[in-house]
């Protein structure tokens, strides 16, 4: 069975007591909600501050090489080394801002694979696609290109988040029926690919302006596991009432 996730991405936000103090809240009120696994993805710099007070936590980001000469840049078996279980692949903002593209987001599912840390990859459509009605074939090929490619043993330990690039951070979400089919066509692809019960334990969650005011009606929708939680994952009780909305 898959599992239900509700997963903070705070982004480039928070100085390290704020994100400790944050983390303590969550931490506290997670353990009472049963059945969801929360997840938090600080900056890399607070991930062991993070690591040590028990609460799951991923990366944002990582460089694809064991070690060597990449001034600045963190490697996976350093994130492991901080406390890290999970690691964002593919988010717009690094598609976007980053220049990100789907060969070098290939090489990194890879590398996360190799060291056994879940990549939770992320997909989605610009407006301009969703507005050309092209959005299926956008995403499909979002996962063909750099996901699809591992093998069935891995493909069910990884996390897809869908994200419209046009819901993040705008205060437009996707609309559960939007939601719904995109999440639902995902599955569908998955079970072509790979296999109906591999699809069945892959967890595919929401990311795009999910708030306390629509997780619930977005987290009922069958082929919706959870979310990917922005700007609303920056504020314990705001984030706590999404993780509660299953
Ligand atoms: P948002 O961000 O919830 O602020 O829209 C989601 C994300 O980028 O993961």
């Amino acid at each position: 069975m898959r599992n239900k996730i509700v997963a903070g991405n705070w982004k480039m936000n928070l100085l390290l007591a704020e994100a400790i103090d944050l983390g303590r809240k969550i931490k506290e009120a997670a353990s009472e909600i049963e059945g969801v696994q929360v997840l938090l993805f600080p900056s890399s710099i607070y991930l062991k501050s993070l690591a040590e007070i028990a609460i799951p936590v991923g990366a944002q980001n990582f460089y694809p090489a064991e070690n060597g000469a990449f001034t600045g840049e963190i490697s996976i078996s350093q994130l492991k080394d901080c406390g890290a279980t999970h690691v964002l692949i593919g988010h717009s903002e690094r598609r976007a801002i980053f220049g990100e593209q789907a060969d070098f987001l290939k090489q990194k599912v890879d590398s996360a694979i190799a060291h056994k840390i879940t990549p939770v990859f992320c997909c989605g459509e610009p407006l301009e696609i969703r507005e050309a009605g092209t959005e299926l074939v956008y995403v499909k090929r979002q996962l063909e290109e750099s996901l699809f490619h591992i093998l069935p043993e891995n493909m069910q330990n990884c996390i897809v988040a869908y994200e419209p690039v046009w819901a993040i951070g705008t205060g437009k979400t996707a609309t559960v029926a939007q939601a719904e089919e995109m999440h639902r066509s995902i599955r569908n692809w998955i079970t072509e690919k790979y296999t109906e019960t591999i699809a069945q334990n892959c967890s595919i969650i929401y990311g795009g302006s999910c708030n306390v005011s629509n997780a619930q009606e977005l987290f009922s929708s069958p082929n919706v596991d959870g979310g990917l939680i922005g700007g609303a994952s920056l504020q314990a009780e705001s984030f706590i009432k999404i993780a509660q909305s299953f």
